[in-house]
């Protein structure tokens, strides 16, 4: 196979459209807007013949992400994930096709790993050596081990109430751990107060690639359904980047002429204990303030302030797609269901989007003849001691 260039040509910001140069260190827009990576989309042929020639995984799709050189390109064997028929679960919601895209098979375990694999492989080539995170625990276990494959030092920002599955996974792949009282946003100033010089911090859409990362797994889906993206997407939230780098993948294999303007309903899934987006989806409003006293076992949901808000939002209505909270009993009680009836040991995280589809059926909001995908972001194995 031969090497697929990159076709990155500049990013924007989202919110205010300026444009930036591609092969600078940047973190987000000077007026507060994430950075979206740009492609030169006319030098981009894509045939699912040709397609069908590449090898697996990720870096399929290389002429869309944004690592040049192939060096840096670094590889833990991420991307490529089943999509999994759930006939019995399915049967159980009343879907007659419910899809599973299994993240949890990701390395780390979890969807984490396409955003920071990118990240991680994007600030090697920019030559950044120390990249930092504040986490809710699987996106610091992944951007550990990038670091460390990609020979680089990983500094963690953790909430004191993430399984110590976590921590002990952390420190087994060598990076500098700070345990902070909170949430994943305290973790995040803390980091910000001893932030220091060579740090370059890969907070959720703070950087401009971990998006990208996330967005392989629109690109996948798309191969995987033979280019016909299914009537519903049910995706678990906290800062929101899979749902934006899904929508970006959309967009983007439509200009391609990869796909045509039908857009599945994305649907955000929240904890109960902690919904901001949901929230400020039913308000109407444009931005979701953050959420106070947040608590949930799904802690991957934690997030009371998605850096990203208005494009989560925006994303969800452009979309005809809605957003919905299940509370903690309902996300583990489908995890065993799943679990035993399915085989899948996924994350109360991800098991919410099966409740979700469920109440969604009930209520008439997804119909029993829709396909529906949903994304089963991580497995339940780091978890085991909240479970
Ligand atoms: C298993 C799992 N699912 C979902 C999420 C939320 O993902 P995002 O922050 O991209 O919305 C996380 C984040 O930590 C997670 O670990």
């Amino acid at each position: 196979m031969d090497f697929i260039a990159s076709a990155l040509s500049h990013l924007t910001c989202s919110r205010c459209d300026t444009r930036h140069e591609p092969d600078e260190i940047h973190r987000f827009c000077a007026c507060g807007g994430p950075l979206y990576p740009r492609y030169d989309l006319d030098s981009v042929s894509w045939t699912p013949e040709s397609l069908a020639n590449r090898p697996g995984g990720l870096w399929r799709y290389a002429d869309l992400l944004p690592v040049r050189a192939p060096e840096h390109r670094i590889c833990l064997g991420e991307g490529g994930t089943p999509l999994l028929r759930l006939a019995r679960i399915g049967n159980h919601i009343g879907l007659n096709e419910l899809l599973a895209k299994d993240e949890g098979l990701n390395p780390t375990g979890s969807f984490k790993a396409r955003g920071l694999c990118l990240a991680a492989s994007r600030a090697r080539e920019l030559g950044i050596t120390t990249l930092s995170i504040p986490t809710a625990g699987n996106a610091g276990s992944a951007m550990a081990a990038y670091c460390a494959r990609g020979g680089m030092r990983a500094v963690i920002y953790v909430p004191r109430e993430t399984p110590p599955e976590f921590l002990t996974e952390y420190r087994d792949l060598g990076a500098q751990v700070t345990i902070v009282d909170g949430t994943i946003s305290d973790a995040g100033a803390r980091m910000a107060s001893e932030a220091r010089d060579d740090w370059f911090p890969v907070s959720t859409l703070q950087e401009p690639y971990r998006l990208e990362g996330k967005k392989t797994m629109g690109l996948e889906l798309a191969e995987q359904l033979a280019w016909q993206l299914p009537d519903v997407i049910l995706y678990p939230t906290g800062g929101g980047t899979g749902l934006l780098g899904m929508w970006k993948a959309f967009d983007e294999l439509e200009a391609i002429g990869m796909l045509d303007s039908r857009r599945p309903r994305m649907i955000a899934v929240q904890a109960e204990g902690c919904a901001p987006i949901v929230k400020a989806f039913e308000a109407g409003d444009s931005s979701a303030a953050p959420w106070e006293n947040a608590t949930t076992v799904a802690n991957g949901l934690r997030v009371p302030k998605a850096f990203a808000d208005r494009e989560i939002l925006s994303v969800i209505r452009a979309s005809k797609g809605t957003a919905i909270t299940i509370d903690d009993d309902a996300m583990l009680a489908m995890l065993r269901l799943l679990a035993g009836v399915e085989g899948i040991y996924t994350a109360p995280e991800a098991a919410a989007t099966i409740v979700a589809a469920q109440r969604l059926v009930a209520d008439g909001t997804i119909h029993a003849d829709e396909r529906v995908v949903t994304f089963l972001t991580g497995n339940a194995y780091k978890y085991l001691s909240s479970l």
